[in-house]
């Protein structure tokens, strides 16, 4: 196990600061090393950048492996380092499994003990789709394309929405951006998928750090972003129920959704700077600047992430694929192409820290010595 990292769980409100940005621990976690438990699995990188495959691995047998707690730890960093991993086939891994599988990836990878699954906080509300068995879990996501149309009509208007065609430059998010404490792995099973559409793309937040100029990154390590999700509490509104509470940390409790995260954080894992907070469907403004500054800091790192597509790695899924990534180090958007069919996958999301900034941490090619190009 990694040795216990001191988090102060109040650091968002009055613990230490770096630049004016909480760090949320007094002494930041040392990065992990990876052990070589999963130097015997065929692998393939989807690109230079960002994502692995494994295309013949299944889930269940690293769970159930002798040395399971060193493979999963050795996964977690893989994951980490790669932004996202994919699998293909994992018919025979259950809803138990699945949850127990990334709830795991972030115990041994050194999250705050108190943290565990997240809740999502409107699973009680009556559009939410069951699980194919009929069942619900508190600590599943069924997501499905025409459930989510329902909810944001209770909107009266979506941020951002317009009567013109799309921007799906919107879509890109990291999951539970809206607590005070975010998800650190998210762990996704496609269980229906329509014959063509509906991909999923992660961009490594990483990389857009790299693009960005010594003197900018410099700047961008001063700011923070509110993260305002107001949906929930008005969908819980509009079907007279309770938002869940606590929601997979005792600090991600009520209905407010407003967080202020740093733009640029570390990774707890790896140790690598990423922007985090900067862009997204839960970002809502930059902290500290004129209005059109916060317009234009953001429609800067949006820019960065339509220009550079190699920071992007993009999956075509089939039947029981399943994707796990960081959600410290990438942001994901899903394609609304859908055609001829629904797209259903189930989603288990495990609670990670407090996000912080170590001053000490490095950009992924300062540490791996990987030049720009
Ligand atoms: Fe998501």
């Amino acid at each position: 196990m990694p040795s216990a990292i001191e988090f102060v769980t109040n650091a968002a409100l009055n613990g230490p600061t770096y630049n004016g940005i909480p760090t949320s621990c007094r002494s930041c976690p040392t990065p992990l090393t990876y052990s070589g438990s999963l130097d015997h699995l065929s692998f393939f990188e989807i690109t230079p950048i960002i994502g692995r495959e494994y295309p013949t691995v299944k889930v269940s047998d690293i769970l159930k492996s002798e040395n399971a707690e060193q493979q999963i730890r050795d996964l977690a960093i893989v994951i980490s380092e790669r932004g996202v991993v994919f699998f293909r086939d994992q018919d025979d891994l259950n809803i138990s499994d699945q949850k127990n599988f990334c709830d795991l990836l972030g115990k041994y990878s050194g999250r705050p003990d108190e943290n565990g699954l997240h809740v999502h906080p409107i699973y009680r509300d009556p559009g939410n789709l069951s699980l194919p068995d009929g069942s619900t879990d508190k600590n599943i996501y069924v997501i499905n394309s025409e459930a989510q149309k329902k909810i944001y009509k209770t909107m009266a208007k979506r941020p951002g929405t317009t009567d013109e065609p799309r921007d799906l430059s919107r879509e890109w998010h990291s999951d539970s951006t809206f607590e005070n404490v975010p998800s650190d792995f998210s762990f996704l099973k496609m269980e229906e998928t329509p014959p063509h559409g509906g991909d999923t793309l992660w961009c490594s937040g990483y990389e857009v750090y790299d693009r960005v100029s010594p003197s900018f990154r410099s700047y961008l390590e001063t700011l923070t972003a509110t993260c305002a999700q107001p949906v929930f509490k008005s969908a819980a509104t509009a079907s007279g129920y309770e938002i869940m509470s606590p929601r997979g940390s005792p600090l991600n409790v009520g209905d407010e959704f407003a967080p202020k995260h740093p733009v640029v954080r570390t990774n707890r894992i790896t140790g690598w700077k990423a922007i985090f907070a900067g862009v997204g469907l839960h970002v809502t403004k930059i902290n500290d600047v004129y209005a059109y500054e916060d317009q234009m800091i953001r429609e800067y790192i949006m820019r960065l992430i339509t220009r550079n597509h190699d920071c992007i790695a993009r999956m075509k899924w089939t039947k029981n694929a399943a994707a796990i990534w960081n959600n410290s180090c990438v942001w994901h958007a899903a394609t609304p192409d859908l055609v001829g069919g629904n797209r259903t996958g189930v989603r288990a999301s495990s609670i990670g820290e407090v996000p912080y900034l170590d001053p000490n941490s490095k950009s992924r090619r300062e540490a791996l010595n990987i030049p720009i190009v």
